[in-house]
């Protein structure tokens, strides 16, 4: 079933804007985000007339769209880097990848000590058309995913003509793909992180070479002004994993990007004085530049947050590459999972900042956790050998209907992923209508949000409370998050909107209110 078909039902949930991730040209070595060519859509999902369509079907119910840009690397099927395979080394070809000679005797040791985020090294060795051994060209991902030379000026321009296609047809908008690791520091430095790299506050760390270096700035700042050519409101919102959040806050000052997600947010688990803490430095970085704040909880980077949020937090294990899977013990609560996710969303949608959903997360879906080896897609397990279980159990296809085929995600019930059949029980038609259902909390959640202004509001704590409840208010509305292991009784008001029943006057753990 097409994402047209289905915009009404996003369009009553009550959101502004939908960011696709990657429907380019692909051989889907990772979900997409292998491109092989920015200027059209993967027959998987379509086609340009399509896309086209797509716009403007999202115009009529005023929901504003944001493409996913892919420009740290391409495809080794893109046919630059084709091109550069058949070129000569040196030559112009090769320089709009990072190709280097080997290390070593023969050449037959990488180029540096750089580590793929997906596991194993970050250089993969070239044989020339001539049969022999050649160059090593870098990528930060998987070996299908070559890295772009941005200091050269081609590589800049080609995006430049990317994004003027994209934005030509009427888009909103970009969320730009690892923005944080287009520029590489000169000379390409082995990465040190012996014991005293690892003693040292983030902040005082030596720069990663790969990660977060300055040189992105001027990029972004060529794409902004590109951006304000347009008429109206356009957005770029950087995926920038950086540390610590004064320096996230650089992606977006003024004459940068507009969002940042705040990753720092999302990674923190329940523990309340950390969540208090993130918050305050968020909002205090992102003011400091005049930017809003972005929280997210879910992404498909990242454990769903009714899954994650229920693990013991002392285990940092399941981050986005380990993932969660049959081995991962204790196996996390799913109804505890829940009754957090809801707490934590209801906590989040009273922020003021923009929010980011990611589909299912109304619905409190879990990870999937019990996906056989064999099903496995992402390029994660693979380069680790099962070790990691990477990011496969927050890409199941979600229910949409509990007695279709695909549980009314598509025509088939064969779906890329397998659906758990516990899935069956989240469908969206069970919880439409349904008082208490997720679905249903997150709709009068976005509705109050929207009405009260809370996005553009004014946050501050509310004193008075232990430490495991977060109490605050924004715009005259008050929120409370009990994140401790027992109930507590609400002050005075009219409850607008709950997690959990509180009809009694009593806030359950784990749950969350908004009073008035
Ligand atoms: C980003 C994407 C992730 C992808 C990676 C490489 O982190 O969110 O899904 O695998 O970049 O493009």
């Amino acid at each position: 079933v097409g994402i047209t078909d289905k915009l009404d039902s996003l369009a009553s949930l009550g959101i502004d804007a939908i960011w696709f991730s990657p429907f380019f040209k692909s051989p889907q070595k990772d979900a997409g985000y292998d491109v092989s060519d920015y200027k059209d859509i993967d027959p998987l999902f379509g086609n340009l007339v399509d896309f086209d369509n797509l716009v403007s079907a999202c115009r009529k119910f005023g929901i504003k769209v944001i493409v996913d840009l892919v420009p740290n690397h391409s495809s080794v099927q893109h046919e630059l880097f084709q091109a550069a395979l058949k070129a000569p080394e040196g030559s112009p070809e090769r320089g709009m990848y990072i190709f280097r000679d080997g290390k070593g005797k023969n050449g037959d040791l990488p180029p540096n000590n750089w580590p793929s985020v997906f596991g194993g090294n970050a250089w993969t060795r070239i044989t020339n058309p001539d049969g022999t051994p050649g160059q090593w060209y870098l990528h930060l991902f998987d070996s299908s995913q070559p890295d772009f030379d941005w200091t050269n000026r081609w590589v800049r321009d080609r995006f430049i003509e990317v994004l003027t296609f994209w934005l030509d047809k009427g888009i909103d908008g970009f969320r730009v793909d690892v923005a944080h690791g287009l520029a590489k520091k000169a000379g390409l430095p082995d990465f040190i992180r012996d014991d005293a790299y690892w003693q040292a506050k983030p902040e005082d760390r030596a720069e990663n070479p790969y990660f977060g270096n300055d040189g992105v700035h001027e990029i972004y700042r060529e794409w902004r002004a590109l951006l304000n050519s347009y008429a109206g409101d356009r957005v770029l919102c950087a995926e920038a994993f950086v540390e610590p959040l004064t320096k996230m806050a650089q992606w977006v000052r003024p004459d940068e990007m507009m969002q940042a997600f705040i990753f720092p947010y999302l990674v923190t688990r329940w523990v309340p004085e950390k969540l208090r803490t993130v918050i305050d430095d968020s909002l205090e970085a992102f003011h400091a530049v005049g930017a809003p704040s972005t929280w997210v909880l879910s992404n498909h980077d990242q454990v769903r947050h009714a899954t994650r949020l229920a693990l013991d937090p002392s285990t940092m294990t399941a981050d986005r590459i380990t993932g969660v899977g049959p081995r991962t013990e204790p196996k996390p609560d799913r109804a505890e999972g829940l009754r957090r996710a809801r707490g934590a969303s209801t906590l989040m949608l009273a922020l003021p900042g923009s929010a980011y959903l990611y589909q299912g997360e109304e619905l409190g879906l879990p990870e999937a956790v019990d996906i056989p080896d064999a099903d496995r897609q992402d390029p994660t397990f693979r380069r680790t050998n099962g070790e990691a279980y990477g990011r496969d159990g927050c890409r199941v296809p979600i229910p949409w209907e509990a007695d279709k085929p695909a549980y009314g995600f598509g025509p088939s019930a064969d779906t890329w992923l397998p659906q758990p059949a516990e899935y069956r029980e989240y469908s969206r038609d069970l919880q439409e209508g349904t008082d208490g259902s997720t679905l249903e909390l997150y709709r009068s959640l976005l509705r109050l949000r929207r009405d009260f202004g809370l996005g553009t509001g004014t946050f501050e704590w509310l004193a008075g409370f232990p430490v495991e409840v977060l109490a605050m208010s924004n715009n005259g509305i008050r929120v409370y998050f009990n994140m401790s292991d027992a109930p507590i009784t609400l002050p005075e008001g009219e409850v607008l909107v709950a997690s959990a029943d509180v009809s009694n006057g009593v806030l359950p753990a784990s749950a969350a209110a908004w009073l008035r």
